[in-house]
């Protein structure tokens, strides 16, 4: 099967923020209709109920193995966000209700949102939270976390990639050494599904978190894989659903479309290589063109598929609906901070300079992005770049010249 996706509708759109979300894969349009006649209950017993559960139990399969594990491991959630909450709030509450003496949390300090507030939240009620830093260049002291680990550590959570810069963090050797500890260790592998390849069991994950959404199918599933005899206190009560992990009647439609997208797991590496060309070309073509542009990260090892850049004189958000304007989807920082005037604090975290996070442009290119495209977009970025920068200096000549009138 060839892969496509649903282009925007919108003429001469280019979409360039595929960290944000994806759009579905093409294919999945004709798929849906034939699902639509499971259209019962896949916990019903009747009749009604017995193609959904075939199809539910048929999809947790193929997850499972696109994952590198076992059906009985996968729980089924909204997004990605809920897999973190749950995640962190679920081995917390367990550990709390059960006694368990350790209370320590180890996060690094560039999570998602998700997982940064549910650790946060969990301080009230007596855990005890370190966040490790990550530099400007995306590595994390390894020395410190070691110092960190203790008796007490009864969790820690660093993400695969960061969804902002791209940066893998070396999570397989952090794993190891929280076991070392008998802590459990849990990964937001959000951004690196059908971005690398990987495997849940060859990282010694305990928990990992994942969004349908950020690899070609639907929003609205996400999945935290749960080795088995990792422990969560069940937080969405219902009706038994996912063995009691978490209550509420499947999202089969969604379920089934990211089943249907592990059939592609051999196009990774090979998507991942075309798409690494266009974003090295892109990164060395900005730096020819636009003066004085710093790619954030770009000495460590990142997704193939994402930059973050600094352009200094250029307010992002600007930048951005210019960019818009032109036809062109970028981002500044992470998705769900859009809208808001505050830089994104991962940046922030990183050491970059309150301006300089403000300055920043977030490019993610996908499976479907073509080289016409990047081009186009390389030649739209520096004018829009010159004009705002030309708009700027006369700003502060003129407010000079004023300032000399009026002395
Ligand atoms: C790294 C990371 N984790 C978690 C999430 C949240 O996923 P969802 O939007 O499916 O809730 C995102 C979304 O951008 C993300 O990038």
């Amino acid at each position: 099967m060839k892969f496509t996706t649903t282009r925007p509708k919108i003429s001469q759109f280019t979409y360039l923020d595929f960290n944000a979300t994806t759009p579905p894969a093409e294919f999945l349009q004709t798929k849906v209709v034939e699902w639509l006649h499971q259209w019962g209950n896949p916990s019903s017993i009747h009749q009604a109920g017995r193609g959904p559960k075939t199809l539910l139990r048929e999809s947790r399969q193929k997850i499972a193995k696109f994952l590198g594990t076992d059906s009985l491991e996968i729980i089924f959630t909204a997004g990605g966000s809920e897999a973190n909450n749950r995640a962190i709030r679920g081995s917390f509450d367990y550990a709390k209700a059960h006694s368990n003496p350790r209370n320590e949390i180890i996060i690094s300090s560039v999570e998602h949102p998700s997982l940064m507030k549910s650790a946060q939240s969990l301080v009230a009620s007596g855990a005890r939270l370190h966040i490790l830093p990550v530099s400007r260049e995306g590595q994390i002291d390894l020395k410190l976390y070691r110092s960190l680990l203790s008796e007490k550590t009864l969790l820690v959570s660093v993400m695969l990639a960061n969804n902002e810069t791209g940066t893998i963090f070396p999570v397989k050797e952090m794993a190891a050494l929280a076991h070392e500890k008998g802590a459990l260790f849990h990964s937001d592998c959000v951004q690196a599904m059908g971005k690398i390849e990987f495997d849940v069991k060859e990282l010694g994950l305990d928990l990992a978190s994942f969004a349908g959404h950020k690899f070609y199918a639907f929003k609205g599933v996400g999945v935290l894989f749960s080795a088995r005899g990792t422990n969560l206190q069940t937080e969405i009560y219902g009706g038994g659903q996912e063995r009691h992990r978490r209550g509420g009647t499947e999202n089969l439609l969604a379920i089934c479309s990211l089943a249907e997208m592990t059939a592609f797991k051999s196009e990774i590496f090979e998507q991942g290589q075309r798409v690494q060309k266009m974003r090295d070309y892109f990164e060395a073509e900005v730096l020819k063109q636009i003066s004085e542009v710093s790619i954030t990260a770009n000495q460590n090892l990142r997704l193939p598929n994402t930059s973050s850049l600094v352009i200094p004189g250029v307010d992002g958000e600007t930048l951005l609906m210019n960019l818009d304007m032109r036809g062109f989807g970028a981002s500044t920082g992470a998705a769900c901070s859009s809208g808001s005037p505050e830089p994104s604090p991962a940046l922030l975290a990183m050491g970059l300079a309150r301006y300089e996070a403000q300055s920043s442009l977030r490019v993610g290119l996908g499976w479907s992005t073509e080289e016409s495209e990047v081009e186009n977009f390389i030649e739209n970025l520096a004018a829009v770049v010159e004009h705002l920068r030309s708009i700027k200096n006369l700003k502060s000549k003129i407010y000079s010249e004023a300032r000399e009138l009026h002395a």
